[in-house]
């Protein structure tokens, strides 16, 4: 972990510049270019460990973004990624070999869950799922040839909160490298490298582009991994775009002030849909009778801009909700300034089998939402509005 010379807001903005006064662009330039030309041969070689060498190794616009994350992070340095899948994949082929082992949380993202369930064993790399908040499983699942600690939190879309001190101690203990998706809860809601994992990964897809605009991945982490990474990355071409890592240091520069507008309204959207007869059940990390809310309050600065609930009635009525908001577009993936809905098992959780779904509590009547940056009192009024449609059609289905 390294010692944050300003405050996250600050970092957010200013974070990977030089700060000395010069003659310069202010905003970053993109560096479109494939390849960096060079005056003699000597450069040549010289070159190659840099980044204006060739942009899938490196490229001068990724460098300022990437040290922007590491400043946030708290890390040592950071890696970009063609996508936030990218950033779980690489990490994983490039530290793990056939053989291997990883004890990973059930509750992970659906794409995550796939890649290491049915596709890593065809590499040799088993993975023993583990229930999330259960660390007496999680450490009794560990072998001698486990490598690695899978982790996800706050997790998608159940918003369940790992303890960060607890798995980081066991992963020491034994020697394992804890990875964890860090995506639902921003640097500015939680550091995980100051409570000692060793590598943080995010789809910057997310919060950190914050405009549904770009497919972006990002892992942070201790120099000595970071550095076996990139190699990885080199050799499986899993780097990023340069016009998208333009974006997406556009959208980190605002990253602060999103997430803290987004936490205040996914609050009140939880407090409100709490109170809610046609709902059933909430799921936010801040919200009163949360399982696991005072771990939240201690290890993070706010609850995130993603809650979940069910709704009282069938996954047909859920579904029909879901329909019948107008300020929450119906839309997977979340992050942006723009609210947006999806019902978990038909997009995020759609690829895993029923039965895991039955076990991490994705049921069909589950409405996940995504909370932007609009008014509040608006997004509200539009939930109330949908829920009283929803329930007078069912009245009148029954009358019928
Ligand atoms: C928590 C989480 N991790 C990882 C991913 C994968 O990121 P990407 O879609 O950028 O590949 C997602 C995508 O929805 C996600 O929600």
């Amino acid at each position: 972990m390294k010692r944050h010379e300003h405050r996250a807001e600050t970092e957010a903005v200013r974070g990977g510049e030089d700060l000395g006064k010069k003659n310069a662009p202010l905003a970053t330039p993109i560096y479109q270019t494939s390849t960096f030309q060079v005056t003699d041969t000597d450069q040549q070689l010289r070159a190659t460990h840099t980044d204006m060498f060739y942009t899938r190794y490196g490229n001068p616009t990724h460098t300022v973004a990437e040290a922007a994350i590491a400043e946030l992070e708290g890390a040592d340095a950071a890696l970009l990624f063609a996508s936030g899948m990218a950033a779980i994949t690489t990490p994983v082929l490039a530290l793990l070999k056939n053989g291997d082992h990883i004890v990973a949380q059930r509750d992970v993202y659906g794409g995550a869950s796939k890649f290491l369930g049915q596709w890593l064993p065809k590499l040799g790399i088993e993975t023993t799922f583990v229930d999330t908040t259960e660390y007496e499983q999680h450490a009794r699942a560990i072998r001698p040839n486990t490598k690695m600690l899978y982790l996800e939190s706050p997790t998608n879309p159940t918003l369940r909160v790992v303890d960060l001190k607890k798995v980081a101690a066991l992963a020491k203990q034994h020697n394992l490298i804890s990875f964890i998706d860090s995506t639902f809860a921003t640097p500015i809601n939680v550091r995980p490298a100051e409570f000692g994992i060793d590598l943080v990964m995010h789809s910057g897809t997310k919060y950190f582009g914050g405009h549904s605009d770009l497919i972006a991945g990002i892992v942070a982490g201790q120099r000595e991994l970071i550095d076996k990474i990139h190699e990885s990355r080199t050799t499986l071409g899993s780097c990023m775009d340069p016009h998208a890592a333009f974006l997406l240091l556009r959208g980190i520069k605002t990253l602060a002030v999103r997430v803290q507008r987004q936490n205040e309204n996914t609050l009140r959207i939880a407090e409100f849909l709490a109170a809610h007869p046609k709902v059933k059940r909430v799921h936010y990390p801040f919200l009163k009778g949360h399982p696991q809310r005072g771990l939240a309050m201690e290890q993070m600065a706010g609850g995130g801009g993603v809650l979940s609930f069910e709704v009282d009635g069938t996954g047909e009525d859920a579904r029909h909700l879901a329909e019948a908001l107008n300020l929450f577009t119906l839309a997977p993936s979340l992050g942006g300034v723009d609210s947006l809905v999806t019902i978990p098992v038909l997009t995020s959780h759609a690829m895993i089998s029923a039965e895991m779904r039955q076990k991490m509590g994705v049921t069909e009547q589950l409405i996940r939402l995504s909370v932007g940056i609009e008014s509040v009192e608006d997004l509200i009024a539009d939930l109330e509005r949908a829920l009283a449609m929803v329930s007078a059609n069912r009245q009148h289905a029954q009358v019928g």
